[in-house]
């Protein structure tokens, strides 16, 4: 059979098979947490990319509908559901994708770091079974607390001798998706024409949109970038008090998520200059993780973007929040390590 992965073969191999897309190698693409909040409407999106070939959808629970109601879509993937534990590894096996929505949400009145007992152990153990399945896999990390399940899975991968900074990604899309949102509609520009960095964390006043180097560029007051800031720092809790104890973003996660899972599979298929922010081993700062602009490549990581030039008002947002972060992180590691 001449169905095989591509991941070696590249474009000679999808000329071969004769496929009308030059440009689209086979790539598998898992989601974990699949029978989520987030994880339902992702892998409906992700089930739309032309780029993903098969999807794996896996949860502890509640895949197989999940994944037999997708599958009759009319679109290029073949989708598998896997459930429970013991098909964890059939889920992994030969991803280059893995994206992880699983884990408890937040309700009215928690912080993403009041998760974190809970879902550092499902983090953990999930990144324990894709060192051994799908070593190679470019991680989407969406589970938070984010600036912690990051270094966590960063531990596990070292532990395992797997570790490769290129290969992690923590997921801040929604950050910049809100803060486009935010700007364009303060702004009164084309939203579908908005670029605004967000840097830092993912996590309160560990979000730091750069607001300075939005475009298309507006004359808003110090006022009006201090508010917007401060919608897309407090953006999750927005949804948080209106979904009432329902749980966070789902929706926007899952349009956010399959923005970044779609980069990376560019990516990988060597498409030039894709760029997205995410919170990833760096050197843009003294701390050891941090989120930027980054170039995605064949390898994942291809180069970490620096800061560029920063106002006053966002040096100090900086500054302010560099501890905060890096204790995050190093509760992350200390629990991977201690556990
Ligand atoms: P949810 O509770 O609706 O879904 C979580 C899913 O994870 C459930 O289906 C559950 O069965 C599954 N799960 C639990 N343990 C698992 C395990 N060991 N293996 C596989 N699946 C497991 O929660 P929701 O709303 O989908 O949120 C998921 C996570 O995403 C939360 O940690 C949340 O805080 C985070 N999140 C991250 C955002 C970001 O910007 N990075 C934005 C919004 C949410």
């Amino acid at each position: 059979s001449i169905v095989r992965r591509s991941s070696t073969t590249g474009a000679s191999y999808v000329s071969r098979r004769g496929f009308a897309s030059e440009s689209a190698p086979e790539r598998k693409v898992a989601v974990l947490g699949a029978a989520g909040g987030i994880g339902q409407p992702l892998s409906l999106l992700m089930k739309l990319n032309p780029l993903v070939s098969r999807l794996s959808l896996y949860d502890i629970a509640g895949t197989p509908g999940v994944a037999a109601d997708v599958s009759h879509i009319n679109t290029r993937s073949e989708v598998a559901g896997f459930a429970g534990e013991e098909q964890l590894g059939q889920a992994l096996e030969g991803a280059d994708v893995v994206i992880i929505p699983a884990g408890v949400p937040r309700k009215p009145g928690m912080t993403r770091d009041d998760l974190f007992n809970i879902n550092a152990g499902i983090v953990k153990s999930l990144c324990t079974a894709i060192a051994k399945y799908c070593p190679n896999a470019l991680v989407n990390m969406i589970s938070n607390p984010v600036n912690s399940t990051v270094p966590i899975a960063a531990e596990v991968f070292k532990k395992a001798g797997t570790y490769d900074e290129k290969r992690l990604f923590g997921v801040t899309t929604l950050d910049v998706v809100r803060a486009k949102t935010f700007y364009a509609g303060k702004a009164k520009v084309n939203v579908a024409e908005v670029n605004v960095p967000v840097v830092g964390g993912h996590a309160g006043i560990t979000i730091l949109p750069l607001f300075s180097q939005a475009t298309p560029k507006a004359n808003l007051s110090d006022e009006e970038i201090e508010a917007l800031t401060k919608r897309t720092q407090d953006g999750g809790t927005e949804v948080v008090e209106a979904k009432a104890g329902k749980g966070s973003a789902t929706l926007s996660m899952a349009y956010a998520g399959a923005i970044f899972a779609d980069a990376c599979l560019k990516g990988l298929n060597g498409v030039p200059d894709v760029v997205e922010c995410s919170f990833v081993q760096s050197n843009v700062t003294e701390l050891p993780f941090f989120a930027s602009k980054v170039r995605l490549g064949k390898n994942g990581v291809e180069e970490v973007l620096g800061l560029g030039a920063l106002t006053d008002y966002e040096k100090k947002g900086l500054e302010a929040l560099k501890p905060e972060l890096l204790s995050s992180i190093e509760k992350g590691i200390k629990f991977a390590r201690e556990n």
